[in-house]
């Protein structure tokens, strides 16, 4: 079903995410015929260039879509593109000021409207304030105004809390649309599928049956072109509070009485707030070093362009956390994200307990194949069942095996980046993939303490690029006698 007439108005139009991300998105509905023809598309920046010029370099990024497989390039239907790019307006000023709302509002009239704020952070407040001044934020009968908010949300507890007060003096919480791009990612959203729509995985999914579990959200890259915005920000507020919250709190949240936005919201919620207070020894904050990355030399974090030489921000953190509630009472999360690691790889990996061991006597029980369910998110998206088969002979022998299910051989998609997803969502009013106020705030609380600690120098592990991450990371496994699933 096509999205409802309207306008889509993107402040920070010229900026990188809007290239990369929001126009191919906005493009891939085009083509797939979600969007209405009534549809149209405002950029409001402060650079001095022509509807023209936006278009033309829409156009040439375009060529190449981001997706979570990587880059890949797709033939444009000149068609699509044509259409969708006549709509495009371009409204030049700047965000503090009343005249470009003034503007906005007489080439809106009386329409729907999403305002997608792909700003620096420190425009959010100032941009919903005047878009409350103005009454562009009002809505009226069956018009809807509608506010997308990219991260980073907060840089802290506090400040979260504060800005979702400050965003909830315009605007009703129905208007805000908190994104996480990893709620946009097929596989992340296939979680819910697997274990809500399937009888064998789910009676399995607690204390009695799983040991523990590893998220791991592993990067190659390193710091990039970022450093100003990396160096007062680090792997934990980067990473931990939205995208891996998410990854556990679809991993370890109840089943919702329905799909309804707010009866899965809840259960996220619940489930973060179930969280233990976590503990110093309980994490690892980590700094890579000079390494290799694909047999690449590159140099360490503090030798990167615009870091401090001196740097204390943590390019990779690993933490145990353990959920107080009775589905997980006793199971250990260990949660790893860094930057310049072995490889990319985004994977939750659900460690069931082993069987019994009573039979298998020429089978030694360290040999014996752990089970594991493995949730690939990215670069490869799909899922893996490990255990133990019989290996073929006379001799009872076993030996460990895998089945596995690959989405993209399975489905034959063709590349997405992962926003299509939550733009319709939005289009349609259905936030379920957005963050409320409160899954926000929750997943503040969890990383609040280890911000609190980490004005103190000590405690940074430094890791190798291209290495598996700092060895004080093994020995918070090894503590438990486990280990990690290796990244490259
Ligand atoms: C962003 C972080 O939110 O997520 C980046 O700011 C990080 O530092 C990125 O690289 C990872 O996203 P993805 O989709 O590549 O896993």
């Amino acid at each position: 079903r096509r999205g409802p007439p309207g306008v889509f108005v993107i402040f920070g139009g010229g900026g990188d995410l809007t290239h990369r991300l929001l126009v191919p998105a906005l493009y891939n509905l085009a083509n797939a015929r979600l969007l209405d023809s009534h549809f149209s598309i405002i950029v409001v920046d402060r650079a001095d260039v022509s509807a023209a010029d936006l278009r033309q370099s829409f156009h040439d990024s375009l060529e190449n879509f981001v997706t979570s497989r990587g880059t890949e390039a797709v033939s444009l239907h000149d068609d699509v593109w044509t259409r969708l790019s006549s709509s495009i307006d371009y409204v030049r000023g700047s965000f503090e000021e009343a005249a470009t709302y003034d503007a906005l509002a007489r080439k809106i009239g009386n329409q729907n409207c999403i305002f997608y704020l792909a700003v620096a952070a420190r425009f959010f407040g100032t941009i919903v304030d005047q878009l409350g001044v103005s009454g562009l934020a009002k809505e009226s009968g069956k018009v809807f105004r509608r506010v997308i908010i990219e991260k980073p949300f907060g840089s802290d507890l506090a400040s979260a809390i504060a800005l979702n007060e400050r965003l909830l003096r315009t605007l009703d919480e129905s208007q805000i649309y908190r994104i996480d791009h990893y709620l946009g990612k097929e596989t992340v959203q296939n979680i819910l599928a697997l274990r809500f729509s399937n009888g064998f995985f789910e009676p399995l999914w607690n204390r009695d049956n799983i040991d523990h579990v590893q998220i791991t959200a592993a990067e190659t890259v390193g710091v990039e072109q970022r450093a100003r915005f990396y160096e007062s920000t680090g792997a934990v507020r980067d990473m931990v509070p939205n995208h891996v919250m998410q990854l556990l709190a679809m991993t370890a949240m109840e089943a919702p009485i329905s799909f309804d936005a707010d009866a899965v919201r809840d259960e996220k919620t619940k489930v973060l707030k179930a969280i233990h207070a976590v503990q110093h020894h309980d994490v690892v904050r980590g700094q890579y070093a000079a390494g290799s990355i694909k047999e690449q030399p590159v140099v360490g974090y503090r030798d990167e362009p615009g870091v401090d030489p001196h740097s204390h921000t943590e390019t990779y953190v690993a933490m145990k956390l353990m959920i107080d509630n009775w589905r997980w009472a006793g199971v250990p999360f260990y949660v790893r994200t860094g930057k310049r690691l072995a490889a990319r790889k985004t994977e939750i990996a659900v460690h069931f307990k082993s069987a019994p061991y009573a039979l298998f006597r020429d089978t030694p029980v360290d040999k014996l194949t752990p089970n594991i369910m493995l949730l690939h998110i990215q670069p490869t998206e799909g899922v893996t069942l490990q255990f133990s088969a019989k290996i073929p002979g006379p001799t009872v022998h076993l030996g460990g095996v895998r089945m596995k299910f690959d989405y993209s051989e399975w489905f034959h998609e063709g590349p997405s980046t992962g926003y299509e997803t939550l733009l319709y969502d939005c289009m349609i009013g259905d936030a379920t993939l957005f963050q409320r106020a409160d899954n926000i705030e929750a997943g503040w609380r969890v990383v609040q303490p280890v911000l609190e600690w980490m004005h103190a120098p000590a405690g940074l592990d430094f890791y190798a690029a291209g290495s598996e991450g700092p060895k004080a990371a093994d020995d918070l496994l090894a503590r438990d006698h486990r280990h990690w699933l290796k990244i490259g």
